[in-house]
């Protein structure tokens, strides 16, 4: 087990590379289920999540080769559609093959995924859709058993604007008979994305990047390639981290536009931002952190998966912010530990009531989830001494050997073994 060690502190400097995003990766590398043959894919990080997948795919038949961020998928021998408990309660993101193997094959058998240390997170619009679009459904044994001969296209309306359910749908319809058209579909980049590789594959698709997508049902999709883009997520937690430390930094990134609620919300603290062609550098020196109020929502809205990072960077902030998750309202298991490095926060409802403190004492805190444990890493950062952030394996799902990024930019944090848990 390991550990994040932190002298904090420290101002930072310099410039870093932003990874390709984990959450478009987790999108794409099923959706290679849909054809029979070599895929490839470039800027892939290498996070456990990815690995995930990659065992499942295994599972299923997939051959798979990983080397610095170039994954190739050859899906021309599956052997299984069956995807069991062991791999899908490591990730919730396994329902994705739940759409690719129902639509190709005609069968599919999924574990339910469980909840997530923050609460339920229910899979019921996965199913409906699969249903929607004519398959028969049974839940045994906690397993999803899907099963159809051919898919028939149909009309798709996501009461709740899902990022999971729109790629499964989509990908379902790809192979099936006629029009699909889902409305109220998810608009985040990574579903745009998934749109764009299934277009490649020759899927046809109307609308993209719009709520509102026509897919024409083909009878065949082919193996294709595509770069995947950057990690969005990473580069808001890296824009804080120069924000929180009041320092001066530079993130290279592309596809900035999908920074631009997390931008805003920056400039509105105080801090200064600037966007080129392919970099975003921050400069927060001598900055008071003004106390900013954020409410997640759906692209381009703020980003839930920024929420325990935001929280963080108000600890410091000049009054009293209020950061309600419209997504997922109970995503506050960050809260206790950053009241235990002496953080004032209260929680109401859905919203965290921070009340900005002058400064943090370095602490040992306790990693519940992927981006808590991101909030936990840049509150260590600007705490006063050391803190000790455990059980960072949640961090390795999600962050490209963060602690590397963070030295690079002159933060004091190291990697050690720990035999607490
Ligand atoms: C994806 C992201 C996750 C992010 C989330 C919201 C991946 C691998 N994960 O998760 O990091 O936090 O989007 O941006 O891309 N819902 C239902 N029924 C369902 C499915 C979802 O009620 O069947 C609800 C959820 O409880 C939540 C909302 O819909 O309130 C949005 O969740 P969703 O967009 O589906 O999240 P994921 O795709 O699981």
């Amino acid at each position: 087990m390991d550990k994040f060690v932190i002298e904090g502190g420290k101002k930072l400097s310099g410039s870093v590379k932003i990874s390709g995003a984990k959450n478009s990766s987790l999108a794409i590398m099923p959706a290679a289920l849909l054809n029979n043959g070599l895929n490839s894919f470039t800027n892939i990080p290498e996070v456990n999540d990815i690995y995930t997948m990659i065992k499942l795919l295994k599972h299923l038949g997939v051959e798979s080769s990983f080397e610095n961020g170039n994954l190739s998928l050859n899906t021309s021998k599956i052997i299984s559609q069956d995807a069991p408990y062991e791999h899908v309660k490591k990730m919730r993101a396994s329902i994705y093959v739940l759409g690719p193997l129902l639509s190709k094959y005609g069968y599919a058998k999924v574990s339910m995924p469980g909840g997530c240390a923050w609460g339920p997170r229910p899979v019921n619009l996965h199913i409906e859709s699969m249903k929607k679009l004519g398959a028969e459904i049974e839940l045994k044994d906690g397993y999803i058993i899907a099963t159809a001969k051919r898919l028939n296209g149909a009309p798709i309306h996501f009461d709740v604007a899902s990022v999971g359910a729109t790629g499964n749908a989509m990908m379902a319809a790809a192979l099936a008979k006629g029009n699909t058209l889902i409305t109220n579909a998810a608009i985040e980049p990574e579903i745009t994305l998934l749109a764009k590789y299934l277009e490649k594959m020759g899927a046809r698709i109307q609308g993209i990047g719009t709520n509102k997508l026509e897919i024409e049902g083909v009878d065949e999709l082919m193996p294709a390639k595509i770069n995947n883009i950057s990690d969005r997520i990473e580069a808001g937690t890296l824009l804080i981290a120069g924000a929180i430390t009041k320092s001066k930094i530079e993130i290279e990134v592309d596809e900035i536009d999908n920074l631009n609620a997390v931008i805003t919300k920056l400039k509105d603290s105080g801090a200064r931002v600037e966007v080129l062609a392919n970099k975003v550098s921050i400069d927060a020196e001598n900055l008071e952190i003004g106390s900013v109020d954020v409410a997640t929502s759906v692209f381009p809205g703020f980003p839930t998966d920024m929420q325990a990072q935001w929280t963080a960077y108000m600890i410091f902030g000049n009054g009293t912010s209020t950061i309600t998750d419209n997504i997922y309202s109970d995503r506050f298991m960050h809260v206790p530990e950053l009241v235990r490095l002496g953080a004032n926060i209260q929680i109401v409802k859905n919203s965290a009531v921070v009340k900005g403190v002058k400064k943090l004492q370095g602490a040992k805190v306790m990693s519940t989830d992927l981006r808590a444990s991101a909030s936990l890493v840049l509150a260590g950062l600007a705490a006063q001494g050391e803190t000790e952030v455990l059980r960072i394996y949640h961090l390795d799902r999600g962050y490209q050997r963060i602690e590397e990024k963070l030295k690079q930019l002159g933060a004091s944090i190291t990697r050690a073994a720990t035999a607490e848990f």
